[in-house]
């Protein structure tokens, strides 16, 4: 109900909904004057927290164009991606495939690392992907600061920030400009083999070594400290009694370019909602109710 209020002091005439207490992420149709060009006015509410209210307008036919249906449920805007990557970047790649095919409902638009030559760097620019250096390099000849980095990326104009397989912490600056809206992928069942030190290989020799007979990967928020943000997603595969760290990360890596894959796009479209105690799920793309 709250959502609702606030939405009514923003479009006085939306009729009233009763919507269901749990649901958190509200759009209703505007109603008000015609010349805004506005469509819908949403707004996403946490009880005792922040409240951002937005309207989604359309001004130009080619602009409405470029919006489609997604499920039974409004229209959504195509969402432009940044994501950061410092090494061979296997996750971007299947992000940005995934993009080119259409199954995934937004562009990467620039890719931000902190190791201009790695393979997931080449691909960018490769693929006419701009590559943009944070922070700065050892030489201080390349690289931007955080402020820079979020003036950089709201110049692309980008909605969503994709970590895969970047290794330094991200400032708290560009987590309050993007909040909610940053994801990671870590290659284990977190909160277990999370935290600063565990990484590639160090993650899945630690999941070996402690007897651990699942593990998988974890999709979350990034929050200011390492893999302790809220998740999103997970997978779980077994570990095989004579598993090698190489063997296990090569078959938590392909279950990784698949959920990445499905969870951007349900992010794209709109799909995330925030449980009451602030846990995010992912609703079903066939079944509005359900969840993933
Ligand atoms: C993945 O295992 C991911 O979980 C972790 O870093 C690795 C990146 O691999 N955060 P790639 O660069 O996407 O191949």
């Amino acid at each position: 109900m709250e959502a609702q209020k606030i939405l009514s002091r923003f479009c006085p005439k939306t009729p009233s909904l009763l919507l269901p207490s749990h649901k958190k992420l509200h759009t209703l149709p505007y109603v008000g004057p015609k010349n805004l060009g506005i469509l819908r006015l949403g707004c996403s509410y946490t009880e005792g927290k922040k409240k951002r209210v937005f309207c989604v307008r359309s001004t130009v036919e080619e602009e409405e164009a470029k919006v489609v249906k997604v499920g039974a449920t409004a229209p959504v805007r195509r969402k432009k991606l940044a994501v950061f990557v410092s090494g061979g970047g296997s996750n971007f790649k299947s992000i940005h495939e995934a993009s080119l095919k259409g199954s995934l409902h937004g562009d990467v638009l620039v890719l931000v690392t902190n190791k201009p030559d790695c393979g997931g760097a080449e691909y960018a620019r490769n693929n006419g992907i701009p590559v943009v250096v944070f922070p700065k390099v050892k030489d201080g000849s390349d690289g931007l600061s955080p402020s820079e980095l979020v003036d950089t990326l709201r110049s692309f104009q980008v909605d969503f920030i994709l970590l895969a397989g970047f290794l330094k912490l991200i400032p708290v600056e560009l987590i309050r400009a993007y909040e909610n809206s940053i994801l990671n992928i870590h290659p284990s069942l977190l909160p277990a083999f999370g935290g600063k030190g565990y990484y590639g290989m160090k993650v899945h020799k630690a999941v070996i070594a402690s007897g651990a007979r699942y593990s998988g990967p974890t999709i979350h928020f990034v929050d200011e400290h390492y893999d302790t943000g809220r998740i999103l997603a997970q997978c779980a595969i077994p570990v095989l009694a004579n598993d090698t760290a190489d063997e296990l990360a090569f078959r938590v890596l392909k279950e990784e370019h698949r959920l990445y894959v499905e969870v951007v796009e349900a992010l794209c479209e709109e799909r995330i909602v925030w449980r009451e105690d602030g846990v995010p799920l992912i609703r079903s793309k066939d079944n509005p109710n359900g969840f993933c």
